[in-house]
């Protein structure tokens, strides 16, 4: 077919031998199937701004790093070389986020080439070698749907586990190749971490897979998978390999007074734990310390004994380290006791300055 100018420096470089049809043309590129060194692959054309219909970019931006800090602040600025980088960014990042999930063993093309703002990468292929069908038009049994629902929340997470949400995933940008699903279109992607849309976007994907899965699978209606995916990757808990179920209660914070109790409960235990050791070993328990959070008298002359700021817990230390020379070593019971009572103390500190 005759090349399409977009492609041209693509041919005069080299990087494409011969453009043999278009593919598709979907809402925000063009695509063509091309032959380079004998193999057949896809060359992603990006449509100009204005003919395309993506809706609030803005959002799916925020977070991406700007190599160049003068290019940023253009960026920002919106003059026409700030919108051209804009472009040209948009552009890039699919390229970027395929070499990033292709790192982190996600299920994506592999990019060849970015030229001219031309991405051109491997074409996925079904069982007869031909372009993959979308998931959107394959009609499927409840069981390979099953399969597909596992095998798409596992890619999903392994994305997330690099720090990418996809932004658009849906049952047209997923491909059923012979060996399973793969999944395309990434200019949107967004950064798990840095953007404060995440989690909407995150959710937003997986029911956008789940809900076309529940046609064959009605049990999956109300399960709440992106939830329960975004809760255990905050907890750094997140593994792919590892089947969600769906099930996800928020856990609700415990109120300041739970948060009391608990604390009292801690210390009555701790109190009673370092009576027994005194009890065990022999020696007077340490009269029990004042709480920090009590008010105290001002300055008297001399602190009582059971005032512990962290300068007297230093001079304690201090002391129990120097061994006065010709004096006869204090029983080792009594030393000990002392260590572990120290290590109580360091305890109730901990527990005190949690809020
Ligand atoms: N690597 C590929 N292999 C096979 N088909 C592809 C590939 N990339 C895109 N396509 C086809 O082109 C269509 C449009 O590509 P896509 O990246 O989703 O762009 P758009 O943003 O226009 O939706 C896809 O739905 C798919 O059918
Ligand atoms: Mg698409």
């Amino acid at each position: 077919m005759r090349v399409p100018t977009e492609l041209e420096p693509l041919v005069d470089q080299g990087v494409v031998d011969e453009v043999v049809r278009p593919l598709m043309s979907g809402k925000e590129a063009q695509v063509f199937v091309v032959r380079s060194r004998g193999e057949t692959l896809i060359a992603k054309l990006y449509k100009a701004s204005e003919n395309r219909s993506f809706k609030h970019r803005s959002q799916y931006v925020e977070g991406r790093k700007v190599r160049n800090s003068r290019d940023q602040r253009a960026m920002e600025r919106k003059s026409r070389y700030g919108k051209e980088q804009v472009e040209q960014a948009w552009r890039s990042a699919e390229v970027d986020t395929l070499y990033r999930l292709r790192a982190a063993g996600v299920r994506v093309p592999e990019p060849r080439d970015f030229v001219d703002g031309v991405l051109v990468m491997e074409m996925v292929v079904d069982e007869h070698g031909r372009p993959a069908p979308r998931l959107a038009d394959v009609n499927l049994h409840p069981t390979e749907a099953q399969d597909l629902l596992r095998q798409l929340l596992s890619e999903i997470a392994r994305m997330l586990c690099a720090g990418v949400i996809h932004g658009d995933l849906s049952d047209f940008n997923i491909l059923l190749a012979a060996d399973g699903p793969v999944i395309i279109d990434f200019p949107q992607a967004v950064d798990a971490s840095g953007n404060p849309h995440a989690k909407r976007l995150l959710i937003r994907d997986v029911d956008n897979v789940v809900g076309f899965l529940s046609r064959w699978l009605p049990h999956l209606r109300g399960k709440a998978y992106g939830q329960q995916m975004w809760d255990l990757w905050t907890r750094n808990a997140l593994d792919p390999e590892a089947e969600l179920d769906g099930r996800f209660r928020p856990q609700r914070a415990p109120d300041r007074k739970e948060k009391s109790r608990s604390l009292m409960e801690e210390l009555d235990a701790l109190t009673q734990k370092s009576k027994d050791r005194a009890e065990r070993l022999g020696v007077a328990a340490r009269p029990a310390r004042a709480p920090k959070f009590v008010v105290e008298e001002p300055a008297a002359p001399s602190p009582p004994p059971a005032e512990a700021s962290s300068g007297d817990k230093k001079k304690r230390k201090r002391r129990r380290k120097k061994k006065p020379t010709g004096e006869v070593e204090t029983a080792p019971v009594v030393e000990a006791a002392a260590e572990d009572d120290d290590a109580v103390f360091d305890d109730l500190d901990a527990l005190l300055s949690t809020d």
